[in-house]
């Protein structure tokens, strides 16, 4: 079988993956959350297993499996998740955050579930952490850093300013809006931005794609 025979070409590495969304909560019943599904991480997580790594998935709030023979730390919020990453992030060779962290929460959470008045309501929402500039901030020599951008238009411009921005190695940048790319589907369009190149990956499984970019990061630190 096509996993069995997978080689062992990641053996000895330590590498942390992040999935899914995180869940903010505004009140004992509800909360601002994104459409993350978790798949793409987790896909990047087994592939990575499959292939010999030691690896750690902390993983937002998803419908789906956790594979086996990976280290999960379950988390909620984009703080549990900074503080779960950042606590573990020193012993990592590499680094890859899939997680579609929310940038906002609520300001003040209720401790009441809150009652609908007449007229319109608004919501306070403060900064959360960027969990990946802290990472690019306080990498460590030798330690590969790839983030993940989602957009929906100037895809390259504004990855190509989150790789320098957070001092990453690479950023796999997909568009929301392109047939087959995104959050839901079993399906992603990445294109792979580093410093130097720009690879752009056709339309391909979740678990291929993660292959793809597991070769893309083990060609670039074998360099
Ligand atoms: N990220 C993070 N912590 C946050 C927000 C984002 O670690 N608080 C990470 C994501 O996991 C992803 C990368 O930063 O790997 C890019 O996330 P994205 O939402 O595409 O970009 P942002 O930098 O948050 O900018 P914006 O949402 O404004 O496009
Ligand atoms: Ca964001």
């Amino acid at each position: 079988e096509k996993e069995i025979a997978r080689e062992k070409d990641l053996q000895g590495k330590k590498i942390l993956v992040t999935a899914g969304p995180t869940q903010e909560a505004i009140d004992p019943v509800r909360y601002i959350t994104n459409h993350s599904s978790g798949k793409m991480g987790y896909a990047i997580a087994k592939a990575a297993m499959l292939r010999g790594a030691e690896v750690t998935l902390v993983s937002g709030r998803t419908a789906i499996e956790a594979p086996l023979f990976v280290n999960v730390v379950p988390i909620v919020t984009a703080k549990d998740m900074f503080e779960a990453v950042t606590g573990i992030s020193n012993e990592q060779d590499i680094i890859i955050k899939a997680a579609a962290v929310a940038d906002y929460r609520p300001a003040v959470v209720s401790s009441e579930k809150v009652k609908k008045k007449e007229g319109q309501m608004s919501i306070e929402l403060e900064r959360t952490d960027d969990i990946l500039k802290y990472l690019g901030e306080n990498k460590r020599e030798g330690q590969f850093l790839c983030g993940f951008s989602m957009e929906t238009q100037n895809m390259i411009s504004n990855s190509r300013a989150k790789l320098e921005k957070k001092n990453l190695d690479m950023v796999a940048a997909n568009n929301v809006k392109e047939a087959g790319a995104g959050f839901q589907g079993d399906t992603n369009v990445l294109t792979l931005i580093t410093q130097k190149e720009e690879t752009s990956l056709p339309l391909m499984s979740k678990e291929d794609a993660a292959n793809k970019l597991l070769d893309k990061i083990l060609e670039l630190t074998i360099r």
